[in-house]
């Protein structure tokens, strides 16, 4: 299988995404990452692994009638999911890693939590530097490392504690991009300087428990490694361990990420 083959997921699941995970847990990082970035009136803006285009959609209202907007991910099912929001915006099949773009062909590039899940991140920073032009910005969102996530932590030690030690790495994805020594040195390392890092504390909502642990466990290798009576006891012992989370509403659980951006030399000249 292709790596694009194996990321198609059915029109159904990015129909969900779209609908549950993005107000959840991606909506809220989208402003702060086009702000971050200075997005503004007039610039063509890039949004790499944009999913359904949140970060996509976002720039395109900053900016007005005034700019232009490509989105591209792997998947097709998200981008016909963008396509129907915003038939107005450019969707665009493509690989993180070798972007089907002229060199400086965009003001700002941009990537909101995907860089976790990518073999080569280095290269697709790269990738983001190499399409924008010189002066321009590339700006990327990633969640924090699992030992500040609270709320993530605590399931995980559950499902350690349950399913054994692999767990950690069978849950790690999302988690394994949020050193910021690393982060500073990918930037660096694709000629980006100027950069600025932060770490916002964010939200990410369910509607109860099992629905948190659900989307961790079955949303990652770990769900297919367990039988039923481990996952049984994981949910059984998250309702307990992750109940200070909880709300009227479901549980709120602290989502912590970095937003760095970067900018490209003026003068300076792509590496390839
Ligand atoms: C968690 S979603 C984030 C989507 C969107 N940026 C958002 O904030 O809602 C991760 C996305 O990365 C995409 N993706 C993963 N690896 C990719 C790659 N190498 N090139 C392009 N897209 C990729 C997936 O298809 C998926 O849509």
């Amino acid at each position: 299988m292709t790596e694009t083959e194996t990321y198609q997921i059915s029109l159904e699941a990015a129909e969900v995404y779209e609908s549950r995970f993005v107000p959840a847990i991606f909506a809220e990082w989208a402003p702060l990452l086009v702000d971050s970035a200075a997005v503004r009136a007039g610039q063509a803006v890039l949004d790499v692994a944009c999913g359904t285009g949140i970060v996509a959609r976002t720039a395109a209202d900053r900016m007005g009638d005034d700019g232009a907007v490509v989105g591209l991910d792997l998947n097709e099912a998200m981008l016909t999911v963008a396509r129907r929001i915003r038939p107005d915006l450019r969707w665009q099949q493509g690989d993180a890693a070798d972007l089907p773009f002229p060199d400086r062909a965009f003001d700002v590039a941009l990537c909101q939590m995907s860089l976790m899940f990518m073999p080569d991140r280095a290269r697709a920073v790269a990738e983001l530097a190499r399409v924008t032009r010189a002066g321009g910005t590339v700006g990327i969102v990633v969640p924090a490392g699992i030992t500040e996530q609270p709320a993530y932590r605590r399931l995980v030690d559950v499902a350690v504690d349950e399913a054994g030690p692999d767990a950690a790495s069978l849950l790690d994805a999302y988690w394994s991009c949020g050193d910021l020594g690393e982060l500073r040195s990918l930037f660096t390392a694709a000629g980006l300087h100027d950069l600025d890092l932060r770490t916002h504390l964010g939200t990410a909502r369910f509607g109860s428990v099992d629905e948190m642990v659900a989307t961790e466990v079955e949303g990652s290798p770990l769900g297919g490694r367990i039988d039923d009576a481990t996952y049984g006891r994981i949910r059984e012992r998250a309702r307990s361990e992750l109940a200070e989370f909880e709300n009227p509403d479901g549980v709120a659980a602290p989502l912590r990420g970095h937003v760095v951006v970067g900018h490209v030399a003026h003068g300076a000249t792509p590496d390839r």
